[in-house]
């Protein structure tokens, strides 16, 4: 069984970023920017944030977070924003989830300009992903595509991808994704009958549902690769992915842990998305 390690794949990637970045400064070149905007105090999201920043301060990326009030308008921060778009020193744009009661996150979303959208969050990119059109691609499910690349899962005709999970963030994207790179993809959630044999089915398995430990060895075919992209607490506190890591590592032939695995890719794509924008915007 192979540990599909993420960590070292995306140091590759944060490497060859770093070099480029690099080239930027010798040239004299602008060096491209993320802006982060943080609203409130919400512990995880801090965490997050912070790790973003240090990401790019490792590769010489400038960043800067704006750090709102929990009691922000609407208003407010769209007038934020747009000053963001409007930043001709800005390439990428991230506002940080979950968003406070009284704020629409459709509303933010949309109002961030697609070429600074280093998220792709904003429905124009959607909208691109979904006609096969070059777009600002979600960050979890594109570090998940290079973590596949890297174990020679490039074209993937013949193969049946299972994903769990619907979400917007990560199900929805990386089942476009896979479907791009011709696998036979079907999307399970919380509504599907028979989770476990629909599984079982899978060559590639994406677990994105958030439920600790849901997909153990009986799940999974002989061989099939599985990459986990849960972040859960058991029972006991312990940081845990969506599948039984000491159960799966049994039967499949490679498989993502928590962590280390689908999280250091994460932000190695918010990087890479944003030295995108960057390119994008100079020209
Ligand atoms: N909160 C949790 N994950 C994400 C993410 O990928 N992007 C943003 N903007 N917020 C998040």
């Amino acid at each position: 069984m192979q540990i599909i390690n993420g960590k070292a794949i995306a140091q590759e990637v944060k490497d060859g970023l770093c070099r480029k970045i690099e080239t930027l400064r010798q040239q004299g070149k602008r060096i491209p920017k993320l802006s982060v905007v943080l609203i409130g105090t919400h512990a995880a999201s801090a965490t997050y944030v912070r790790n973003k920043e240090r990401a790019c301060a490792a590769i010489g990326m400038e960043s800067d977070t704006i750090r709102l009030p929990e009691t922000i308008t609407q208003e407010e921060l769209l007038a934020q924003i747009e000053q963001l778009n409007e930043d001709p020193m800005v390439d990428g744009i991230l506002v940080q989830l979950p968003l406070p009661r009284q704020i629409d996150e459709r509303k933010v979303l949309n109002a961030i300009d697609p070429g600074k959208d280093v998220d792709g969050f904003h429905p124009v990119n959607i909208g691109r992903l979904l006609i096969g059109e070059p777009a600002s691609v979600p960050c979890t499910p594109k570090g998940i595509i290079r973590m596949l690349e890297a174990i020679g899962l490039d074209d993937l005709s013949g193969r049946h991808a299972i994903v769990i999970g619907r979400s917007n963030i990560v199900g929805k994207p990386i089942a476009l994704l896979l479907l791009a790179k011709h696998a036979t993809v079907t999307i399970a959630h919380s509504r599907t009958a028979d989770l476990s044999a629909l599984c079982r089915e899978a060559d590639i398995v994406i677990a994105a549902v958030g439920v600790p430990r849901l997909v153990k060895a009986d799940w999974i075919k002989e061989d099939a690769v599985v990459i986990d992209v849960g972040i859960n607490r058991d029972e006991n506190g312990k940081l845990c992915g969506d599948v039984d890591f000491d159960d799966v590592k049994n039967v499949a032939q490679a498989l993502s842990p928590v962590p280390g695995g689908v999280g250091p890719m994460t932000i190695a794509m918010l990087l890479s998305n944003t030295l995108a924008a960057y390119e994008e915007h100079e020209g």
